[in-house]
């Protein structure tokens, strides 16, 4: 299977690119998040209605950077989950429909494994084994990848996401959505250690987080100092709330790293982009002489890149097996 045509549209982003191998020849993502923004959060039905305006241009797109075009593709790659299950529709409906025109394969890919998979694209790929720190909007897990295409969960949170929680402090501060971009805007002029804030799962062993008491802490006391000194306070606010998943993100990354033999760590997932958990991490891995990957923003945050490269490690579906194939919200 040489050139992959993947589309991805779990969540808000409406993407689609070209691969060949671990190249991507060109990777497309139109962002909703202005559309959600006046909502204050992803409004799924928005979301799926909006993926069926934008699909087709954005495939268009994709297969017109790439140099090539539909007779060039020798599979359709495609996210079926998990994630919102009306946009994972437009994705799937879209990828059959032409995968079956053109009677070419498909290969259906998690978005999870995307994340991890991104760490396998050129340049400078990632060879298994490693450990991955996945934080998104949806999901926060450590992966021990052993080889491509699997990976088993060390550890993951058991409650929101990391993103989730910065995208629910965000809206108490009143920045926006979303989030995690405004929060780091934001702390940037603040000072970390002007609120403490509760170290989450610090007394357990265990690998798993927790962010939903940190989101907690902020409510009460955004709500103990009154709008307009939470509006005066705000950067000290956000700088304190992001050292805390920061910090409890990469406390377990050092305990995984301490329970395993690993030689590289690699991050993945929107929150991946936050600068602050780059330079922990990278302090952190430079410390234990681990090497550490780091994305480019546009390969942290959802893409279509990310799932052609997961796509090569799964098997191609022939037409017509994959008429019956359903996208799944988990
Ligand atoms: O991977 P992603 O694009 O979508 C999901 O699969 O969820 O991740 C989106 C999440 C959002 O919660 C967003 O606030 C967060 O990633 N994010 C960031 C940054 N950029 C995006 N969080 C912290 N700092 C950033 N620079
Ligand atoms: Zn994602």
């Amino acid at each position: 299977m040489n050139r992959i045509l993947a589309i991805e549209t779990s969540c808000d982003d409406t993407c689609a690119a070209v691969l060949e191998g671990p190249r991507a020849l060109s990777n497309i993502v139109s962002s909703q998040a202005r559309l959600h923004a006046r909502f204050g959060g992803i409004v799924p039905e928005v979301a799926s209605r909006r993926h069926l305006e934008l699909i087709n241009p954005v495939i268009d797109a994709a297969l017109e950077d790439s140099g090539g075009d539909l007779e060039s593709v020798d599979a359709i790659a495609v996210t079926v989950k998990p994630g919102l299950i009306g946009a994972l529709l437009v994705g799937v409906s879209t990828a059959k429909a032409i995968a079956a025109a053109t009677r070419k394969p498909l290969i259906a890919v998690d978005h999870l494994q995307g994340h991890v998979a991104a760490a396998y694209l050129e340049p400078d790929p990632l060879e298994p084994p490693f450990l991955a720190l996945i934080a998104s909007g949806g999901h926060t897990l450590l992966a021990e990848v052993r080889e491509a295409g699997t990976f088993a969960i060390a550890g993951q949170t058991l409650d929101d996401a990391a993103g989730e929680a910065l995208d629910k402090a965000a809206r108490l501060l009143g920045l926006g959505f979303p989030g995690g971009p405004a929060i780091q805007r934001e702390a940037a002029e603040g000072d970390p250690e002007a609120f403490g804030m509760p170290v989450a799962m610090s007394r357990d062993g265990g690998l798993d987080f927790s962010f939903s008491g940190l989101k907690t802490a902020l409510a009460y006391a955004v709500r103990d100092l009154g709008a307009e000194e939470t509006r005066e306070r705000r950067a000290d606010l956000a700088a304190s709330f992001q050292s805390a998943v920061v910090g409890q993100l990469v406390a377990k990354l050092g305990r995984a790293l301490d329970a395993g033999d690993w030689d590289a760590v690699a991050l993945g997932g929107g929150v991946a982009a936050n600068a602050l958990l780059r330079e922990r991490a990278r302090d952190l891995c430079d410390e234990r002489g681990v090497r550490l990957k780091l994305l480019p923003f546009e390969l942290c945050t959802d893409n279509a890149a990310m799932i052609g490269s997961a796509a090569r490690f799964e098997p191609p579906v022939a037409h017509p097996d994959y008429l019956a194939l359903d996208a799944a919200a988990r």
